[in-house]
């Protein structure tokens, strides 16, 4: 498989004169639910939310169920299986019953990631080498029903590589270290380095987790990653300027930082 890391580096050297391929922006609605399950009502729905967020631009929806049920429920991912007009990603656990509820609903894309319920959080990117074994059979299960796969990993060479042996569409480039980091140049060289050899390797490459309007500039400058998944941020900001407000104000953000220095 003879892709350098260096190799690559080099080779995805993009000219300032050329623009960037545009950027998918998929907004996650999960802290939507998280506010409606404060008091185990039915508002704010996630549902509708989604279709605010596609109206102000959103390419797609992303909706993580937990194995707690802790925000989306079952009924929100049948909802939105029904109703998204744009594509819906589908964050899960590599459980049975997660890939039969994804078999069953077919959504365009299932983004596999780990899950610990103590966690606050999605805390880290999926260990592909210790779960060789079960990722592989996630995806080919996935696979074959037609749906999109990807895996959420840290920025390390390892978990590229095996994304790509395991038969991944894309892979998400975990943007946690990136983002609790500010000012740090290594979590962002170490997000470069990954998604060059993602897109080397033939995988599409994906990115997310703790992205705001504030820091997203850089990650959204790096060429290779096609797609950004942005939840909390955009949530909580919605609070102060309205949803469809801080889904345009991260779109332009992304937009500008691809455009910046080319002409
Ligand atoms: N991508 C994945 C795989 C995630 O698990 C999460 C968090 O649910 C996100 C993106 C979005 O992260 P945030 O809510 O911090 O923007």
């Amino acid at each position: 498989m003879g892709v350098s890391y260096h190799h690559c580096l080099q080779a995805t050297y993009v000219s300032p004169h050329m623009a960037l391929p545009y950027q998918r922006l998929y907004v996650n609605i999960d802290h939507v639910a998280t506010l409606r399950q404060a008091r185990r009502g039915s508002t704010p729905d996630p549902v509708a939310a989604a279709t605010v967020c596609e109206r102000a631009g959103a390419d797609g929806i992303t909706a993580h169920l937990r194995e707690d049920r802790r925000h989306i429920q079952d009924d929100d991912i049948t909802r939105l299986a029904a109703t998204v007009t744009t594509l819906l990603n589908l964050e899960c656990a590599i459980t049975d019953d997660m890939l039969r509820l994804a078999e069953t609903l077919r959504p365009a894309q299932v983004t596999l990631v780990p899950e610990r319920r103590e966690e606050i959080t999605t805390e880290g990117g999926l260990d592909v080498v210790r779960h060789e074994t079960a990722v592989r059979a996630a995806v080919t299960r996935l696979k074959q029903v037609g749906i999109r796969t990807s895996l959420f990993i840290d920025p390390d060479e390892a978990a590229v590589r095996l994304s790509q042996a395991v038969g991944a569409d894309a892979i998400e480039l975990h943007t946690g270290t990136y983002a609790h980091h500010p000012g740090s140049a290594a979590p962002l060289q170490a997000l470069r380095s990954a998604a060059a050899l993602g897109a080397a390797l033939g995988l599409a490459v994906h990115a997310g987790h703790g992205l705001s309007v504030d820091n997203v500039g850089p990650v959204a400058a790096i060429p290779e990653i096609e797609e950004l998944n942005i939840g909390h941020a955009i949530v909580g900001r919605a609070i102060f300027i309205g949803l469809d407000a801080a889904v345009r104000e991260v779109r332009e953000a992304m937009d500008e930082a691809r455009e910046a220095d080319r002409f």
